[in-house]
């Protein structure tokens, strides 16, 4: 995605997906990306490019007010790790502006809470996909002597996991956004 888009694929794609890539874009410039995506596009095709707003991560319990405090401790570590590595997501609320910036027909931006029949679903996939980051991401990569510990990390996992199975509800906004390339 950050790599040059090989030339047999330029301007071969009616149509690219693209979503829940913050992982990928660093220090709120998605625009290398955004750029090989409209590579890929043949005149008049169509990016959508979907994303969570984690700005609008929300814990809701299920009697809509016990405290979350495993939850508010994996935040605390989680969220400085993201930006000590140029992993930031205002970017994302603003992909209307950058499509046009690009020369996009801005075609579809919408903000889509998640729905009550798949708060359930939502919350595991989030909660799982924790555990992949730290299991994957995050341990591997930490150095000798270095706070927090792979053991405070599968701590603070064990403690979102167990508090997550409390019949509470991980949600966060997606943004949907749709252009299409000039002709
Ligand atoms: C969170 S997943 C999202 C998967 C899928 N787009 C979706 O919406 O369900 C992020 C994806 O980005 C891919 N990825 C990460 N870095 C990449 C890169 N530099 N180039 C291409 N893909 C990358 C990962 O392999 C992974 O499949």
């Amino acid at each position: 995605m950050l790599d040059p888009v090989p030339e047999e694929l330029v301007g071969t794609s009616d149509v690219v997906h693209v979503g829940l890539i913050i992982m990928v874009v660093r220090n709120e410039d998605p625009t290398p990306v955004l750029i090989n995506l409209l590579t890929l596009l043949k005149p008049g095709g169509y990016l959508q490019w979907d994303e969570s707003d984690m700005n609008s991560l929300t814990v809701t319990p299920a009697d809509g007010i016990a405290p979350h405090p495993r939850f508010d401790e994996y935040r605390s570590y989680w969220k400085p790790w993201l930006l000590a590595r140029g992993l930031t997501w205002e970017w994302a609320t603003k992909m209307d502006k950058m499509f046009i910036e690009h020369g996009l027909e801005l075609c579809f931006h919408q903000r889509l809470p998640i729905q009550d029949e798949i708060k359930k679903p939502w919350t595991d996939l989030q909660v799982t996909g924790a555990g992949e980051q730290i299991k994957n991401i995050v341990i591997p990569a930490c150095k000798e002597g270095e706070e927090p510990t792979p053991e405070k990390w599968l701590q603070l996992l064990d403690g979102l996991v167990a508090e997550s199975q409390q019949n509470q509800a991980h949600t966060m906004d997606m943004l949907v956004t749709v252009g299409r390339k000039a002709i």
